[in-house]
């Protein structure tokens, strides 16, 4: 394998292949993913959600990222570490945002960032390109401005919400982002965005042709059931796994099956006779 940059990913839309990416929150779940050959490991502020069992992404601090991006660079050799800005991160000022930016790949090892929204972020992402920082975009439906969407749904479909989703996607693609992910957009809409892009899109609920795809790796492994979105594909149910599992190590404990004598440590006759 080798290191995944933003060049690896522009060249896979130019010949057609498909960029995959999944989220990641630890060592070793990026470890495996990594291993498997994931190009993108994002360090999603789903997070707060899937991990920390927050209602929404809105409470996700700077340092939660942090901790969690930390822990991903280290399980991670081939794939590209993009690390989530939080809520909050990116909207006081460009010098705050620039420095946060900066502080997951000085700290924390990401190699980029992404922030959500279109045109209102473009001087922002400018700034922090100009920093030496690759930005990917995020448009359709942005979790962080939940109380202004009013919910969880498809986002463009009419004409005049379309039309701004293609123009924000032109407006970051001009600012240097190297990638967009498109969140639950029609699929008809996703395909011209893809189409009038030279940068990669990635869908998340956007169809099959985007440059990409991205899930969230609890959604596909049956890790998180508190919402099950229509969009994800369930690739393994992993909950009544752990649970089997967790249930047979407490009935063995409580039995005294485990541990048994190959988990258990001995010592030589000799020294035990002089302890008694
Ligand atoms: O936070 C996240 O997991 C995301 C992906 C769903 C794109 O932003
Ligand atoms: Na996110």
């Amino acid at each position: 394998g080798k290191k995944v940059t933003t060049l690896t990913l522009k060249q896979k839309k130019q010949k057609g292949e498909k960029i995959t990416m999944l989220t990641a929150y630890d060592y070793s779940t990026a470890k495996i993913f990594d291993e498997v050959g994931i190009d993108v490991l994002l360090v999603g502020d789903s997070l707060g959600m899937v991990v920390l069992g927050y209602e929404s992404t809105l409470p996700v601090t700077m340092e939660d990222m942090l901790h969690h991006v930390q822990a991903v660079s280290r399980g991670t050799t081939n794939a590209m570490v993009v690390a989530d800005m939080p809520f909050m991160s990116y909207h006081v000022s460009v010098g705050e945002s620039v420095r946060n930016a900066g502080r997951f790949l000085q700290e924390a090892g990401a190699n980029a960032v992404k922030l959500e929204g279109g045109r209102e972020v473009a001087d922002t992402v400018k700034a922090i390109i100009a920093a030496g920082i690759p930005v990917m975009g995020h448009l359709g439906l942005t979790p962080q401005s939940i109380n202004q969407l009013g919910g969880y749904r498809v986002q463009g479909k009419d004409e005049a919400a379309a039309r701004a989703i293609i123009n924000n996607a032109l407006a970051l693609q001009d600012a240097g982002v190297f990638a967009i992910v498109l969140e639950c957009v029609p699929a008809p809409l996703a395909k011209m965005v893809t189409e009038r892009l030279d940068i990669p899109t990635i869908g998340i609920g956007a169809g099959k042709d985007c440059d990409g795809q991205v899930l969230v790796s609890h959604d596909i492994l049956g890790l998180y059931s508190d919402l099950v979105p229509k969009m994800a594909k369930q690739y393994a149910s992993l909950k009544p796994i752990i649970v089997d599992a967790v249930a047979r190590y407490k009935k063995e404990v409580e039995t005294g099956v485990f541990p048994a004598e190959e988990h258990s440590f001995q010592m030589a006759a000799e020294e035990l006779n002089k302890l008694s």
